[in-house]
């Protein structure tokens, strides 16, 4: 392990507008708290800081969704977020909120260097604005088509589809999320950050110092870096957020992407006088557990930020995972299509291990992964259950039945014993290096391993069965064990803390430094072990059903409020509908366009002829599966050159709040170009 002298992990910060999910943890907080826990085993000098995000339009919209201030949204659920994750056993440090006033100071501060520093473009743009509404509309409060990739709810600051850095000003055909209104332009004064002159920086800093860091990380850098980077305001036409720290500037605040990773830092500055020492040394190694779709946040604008104010370090690596599905399908919230940590601790009492385990087993570390409830019972049944649960269970019995649950002395060691004893310090090894490169399923996979190699162990030596001829031998077979047990409680802390301390008491023994795993004398000759009991208990088929039934009934249940559906159009005239042309056509061919992620070109037979569409559909379906599917085209659309290829027309889906796309058909087959009107 290379030595830093210190460490600071950090955890993206969770808007402070709804409960976390099981994606949340997956993504970032299983993993950063692994490693911490792991880093303080070890007797680093680490911190790990988090907090809730409360600026910006998510939490602004969540307000007004309810009818509430935008104070009383961050304050509901940054307890609940905070005390969820205390529950859970995420180990901060600190957790932080944004709304802080060492955080208003320091947010303002960094602002104010780089201003003085001459580092912003100062300029009026005509920015969007909604006129019933009467509000600039920033971020999430605008909605359009995808510049890049066609996503046609690409978001005023990013398009979440291809994770592309927006201006609102990119997208296509801009809707405001207030009123679905077509909003118009307007001048208003703005900051930027001139990402294109720190262009050379970050090409250098990333492109040749970062080849170590995860390919999705360093792929998305690469691919934003080769397209060339935008100034980007860095304030916001809003009445919510950490006012801009400047003269004449009423109404305006700091864009929450600029304020919130600074949160980071105020984090610190809470957390210790001594703050500094984390932010400003180089010998301190950052790390930053997000997920995927705020690498360009992460990787390209704070490390600008931080740069540009000149005196604080930058991260040694950003870890992003990818996301999490639930049973086959998105997570959502405003489906509810998740399963909520605080439900989970309510349902689960006690058995917060069990989902650490099974997220960390399954994480989505190189691509999207599916949670299932039936994994979740397989997991805890055959695996922790079934393999570390029954043989520490096995070990703790019959050194209470042979040896009234004192340690008994080794005898004369077999080669087997020996081989036993002397695979475990490669599994910590190979544990180690996965977790130094941020493998947590391989690295889990190693803990366990030792767990199997303790159940393989009794398995094949078979005490139970020799005592009466050879209780010597038995002696020898349960010392080893026990050692083993001892040092399963030390490598399976940083991912099952709370059945690691259980197995401590169960064995009656205090912290075991990491570097002794392994040793053949862990627990001494004499040692009084504690009475044990369970350390996993099975989930049975009724639990699972009832979670099952649960996310169903959801489903099912879950009528959207209106606030979360698109606002409805103005009207038109019947005329302006029926100049439109819509018929059933056939796809006859489909590719994807190259170089993007969500285009497919389509050829369609529309019965009038044959012709070309370019669709946005490619993130929902793959071109083969959609094949001689018949569809409803509107045929009369203004062809459009889209990425090179001239698109004539366009084929009608339904979408719902999180972007899922499903095909406008006729029920049964008719002919390709029957009017639909
Ligand atoms: O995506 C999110 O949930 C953001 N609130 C993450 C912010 S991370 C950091 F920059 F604060
Ligand atoms: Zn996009």
């Amino acid at each position: 392990m290379k030595d830093y002298k210190r460490y600071l992990i950090t955890s993206a910060l969770p808007y402070a507008n709804g409960p976390l999910h099981i994606g949340h943890l997956a993504g970032v907080y299983v993993p950063s708290d692994i490693y911490t826990r792991y880093l303080r085993l070890r007797g680093r000098d680490v911190i790990h800081v988090c907090g809730s995000d409360e600026h910006g339009v998510p939490i602004t919209i969540k307000a007004k969704q309810e009818g509430v201030t935008p104070r009383q949204i961050v304050d509901r659920y940054h307890e609940l977020n905070k005390s969820s994750f205390e529950k859970f056993g995420i180990s901060f440090d600190i957790y932080a909120r944004t709304s802080s006033p060492v955080h208003y100071e320091t947010a303002s501060e960094i602002f104010k260097t780089l201003y003085d520093k001459g580092e912003f473009i100062e300029k009026s743009t005509p920015q969007y604005y909604d006129k019933e509404a009467g509000q600039f509309l920033a971020d999430r409060y605008i909605q359009g088509t995808c510049p890049r990739c066609g996503n046609e709810n690409a978001y005023g600051d990013q398009c979440e589809n291809c994770g592309t850095s927006l201006n609102a000003t990119d997208l296509i055909n801009p809707r405001s999320a207030l009123s679905g209104a077509s909003p118009v332009l307007k001048e208003t004064r703005h900051w930027f950050l001139p990402l294109d002159k720190y262009e050379p920086f970050l090409k250098k800093w990333i492109l040749e110092e970062k080849k170590h860091w995860k390919p999705n990380v360093y792929g998305q850098c690469k691919s934003w870096l080769d397209h060339g980077l935008q100034p980007r305001a860095v304030s916001r036409d809003l009445g919510w957020g950490v006012p801009l720290p400047l003269d004449n500037t009423e109404g305006k605040v700091l864009y929450v992407w600029f304020d919130a990773p600074i949160g980071y830092i105020s984090a610190t500055k809470e957390l210790t006088p001594d703050w500094e020492k984390y932010w400003k040394d180089k010998e301190t190694r950052m790390i930053h557990f997000i997920g995927k779709d705020n690498i360009v946040f992460h990787c390209i604008v704070f490390p600008s930020v931080l740069n540009a104010e000149g005196t604080f370090i930058l991260p040694d690596n950003v870890p992003a995972n990818e996301f999490l599905n639930l049973e086959n399908d998105k997570i959502s919230t405003s489906r509810n299509w998740a399963v909520w940590l605080h439900e989970y601790l309510d349902d689960f009492p006690g058995k917060q291990d069990v989902l650490r385990y099974v997220l960390c087993a399954n994480a989505p570390e190189t691509k999207d992964n599916d949670f299932t409830w039936k994994d979740f019972q397989a997991r805890n049944n055959n695996e922790l259950v079934a393999i570390y649960g029954n043989f520490v269970n096995r070990a703790i019995v019959l050194t209470h039945k042979y040896f009234k649950g004192i340690v008994p002395g080794k005898g004369e060691l077999t080669e087997y014993d020996r081989e036993v004893l002397a695979g475990i310090p490669g599994i910590r090894q190979a544990l180690e290096n996965n977790l130094e490169q941020f493998r947590f399923r391989e690295a889990l996979k190693e803990a366990m391993n030792l767990a199997r190699l303790g159940n393989k162990y009794l398995a094949d030596t078979e005490p139970w069965k020799i005592f009466k001829t050879d209780p010597d031998r038995v002696k020898t077979i349960l010392n080893i064990s026990l050692q083993i047990s001892a040092s399963l409680s030390v490598i399976t802390m940083p991912f099952l803390p709370d059945a690691a301390f259980r197995l401590m008491e169960f064995l009656n023994i205090d912290n075991i430094a990491w570097d002794r795993v392994g040793e053949d004398d862990l627990i001494g000759e004499g040692h009084e072990i504690g009475s044990g009991g369970l350390l996993f208990e099975k989930v049975t088929d009724e639990e699972v059903e009832k979670q099952v039934a649960k996310l169903l009934a959801s489903r099912n249940n879950n009528k959207l409020p209106p606030s979360a559906l698109v606002p409805p159009k103005e009207n038109i005239s019947y005329e302006q509908f029926s100049a439109m042309d819509i018929r059933t056509g056939t796809i006859t061919g489909a590719e994807r366009v190259p170089k993007t992620k969500k285009l497919l070109k389509l050829t369609i037979d529309t019965g009038i002829d044959t012709r070309t569409v370019v669709s946005g559909i490619a993130g929902c379906f793959e071109p083969d599966a959609i094949t001689g599917r018949q569809v409803s085209v509107l045929v009369n659309l203004e062809p459009r050159k889209i990425r090179g290829i001239e698109s004539q027309g366009m084929i009608l889906m339904a979408e719902d709040p999180e972007g899922n796309l499903i095909f406008i058909s006729p029920e049964e087959s008719v002919e390709n170009g029957s009017v639909i009107k």
